[in-house]
Formats: C-alpha cells, sequence, structure tokens
C-alpha cells in the first residue's frame, strides 16, 4: 500500500514537472493518462493472469494486442467499455468477456492510461 502511494506520488509530482508553464489545478492533473497509471491498474485487477508481454498464456500477449490495434487503428478504450468488438481473438472472447464488467466500471482516464500500457509494447 505504501509502494502504491509513493508511485503516485512520483506520477503527480513528474506530472507536474513536465510541464511548469501551464496553470493547472489539482482535478487537471489527476486527469491525465500515463503508461504508469496503466500499468498499476493492469497490476491491480489482475490482467496479468492472462496477459504477458510477449507469450500467448490465456490471453493473447500484449505485444500482439499492441501490433494489431495499431495496424487496424483499434481502440482499447472503446473494447474495454463493450463498445467494440474483439478483433484479435474473438473466438476467445468469452473468457475475455468477464473483465469487461470491471474495466466498463472504469474512467476514460483509467482506461486511457491501460490502453496507453498496451500500446507500448508493440514492437
Ligand atoms: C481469464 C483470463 C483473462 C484476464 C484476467 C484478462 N484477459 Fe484480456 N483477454 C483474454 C483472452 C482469452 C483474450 C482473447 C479474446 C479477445 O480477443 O477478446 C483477451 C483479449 C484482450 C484484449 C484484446 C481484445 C480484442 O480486440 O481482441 C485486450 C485489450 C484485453 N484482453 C485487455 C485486458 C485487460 C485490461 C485485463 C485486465 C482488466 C484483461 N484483459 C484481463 C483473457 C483475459
Amino acid at each position: 500500500m505504501k509502494y502504491y502511494f509513493f508511485i503516485l506520488l512520483i506520477i503527480f509530482f513528474s506530472a507536474c514537472k513536465n510541464e511548469p508553464s501551464k496553470p493547472q489545478d489539482e482535478n487537471q492533473v489527476a486527469s491525465v493518462a500515463t503508461v504508469e497509471k496503466g500499468l498499476i491498474l493492469f497490476q491491480e485487477n489482475n490482467c496479468a493472469a492472462c496477459h504477458q508481454p510477449d507469450q500467448k498464456v490465456i490471453g493473447p500477449s500484449m505485444q500482439e494486442i499492441a501490433t494489431i490495434y495499431k495496424k487496424e487503428n483499434g481502440s482499447i478504450v472503446s473494447f474495454l467499455k463493450e463498445e467494440a468488438d474483439p478483433i484479435v481473438d474473438p473466438k476467445m472472447y468469452e473468457s475475455m468477456k468477464i473483465n469487461l464488467q470491471v474495466t466498463k466500471t472504469m474512467s476514460d482516464e483509467e482506461l486511457e492510461s491501460l490502453e496507453l500500457y498496451f500500446l507500448s509494447h508493440s514492437k
């Protein structure tokens, strides 16, 4: 738990540092999606049980997902909101679908962070 707050603090301060000239209130800083926040959400929600960086476990690797989404210009955010159909491995959709009950309740910022984290794995 302590570790988690420490990471959030680092993210908070580095977000401030990156844009020193822009006046920002706390809400604006908190609403910036980042790869780091995506990593934390990915770990907290146990996505790693089925998604590994570069090998298929139960779900496709993050590398495969990132590559296909970039090529197809798809939206991982829409998929996680259950607003878009699966494009990576539709035959296995049933195993993934249950997770959408969780991701559907996330904020846009959280979903964008998850998307950034996935896309950071493309080659
Ligand atoms: C029980 C195993 C399991 C867990 C846990 C899981 N996934 Fe999946 N995921 C899958 C499987 C299987 C597929 C392939 C089916 C598909 O493409 O929809 C998939 C596909 C995906 C895709 C590609 C969708 C597409 O267009 O085909 C994304 C993005 C994704 N998962 C994100 C997540 C995120 C984010 C989490 C954590 C909240 C998560 N997954 C947790 C099994 C899982």
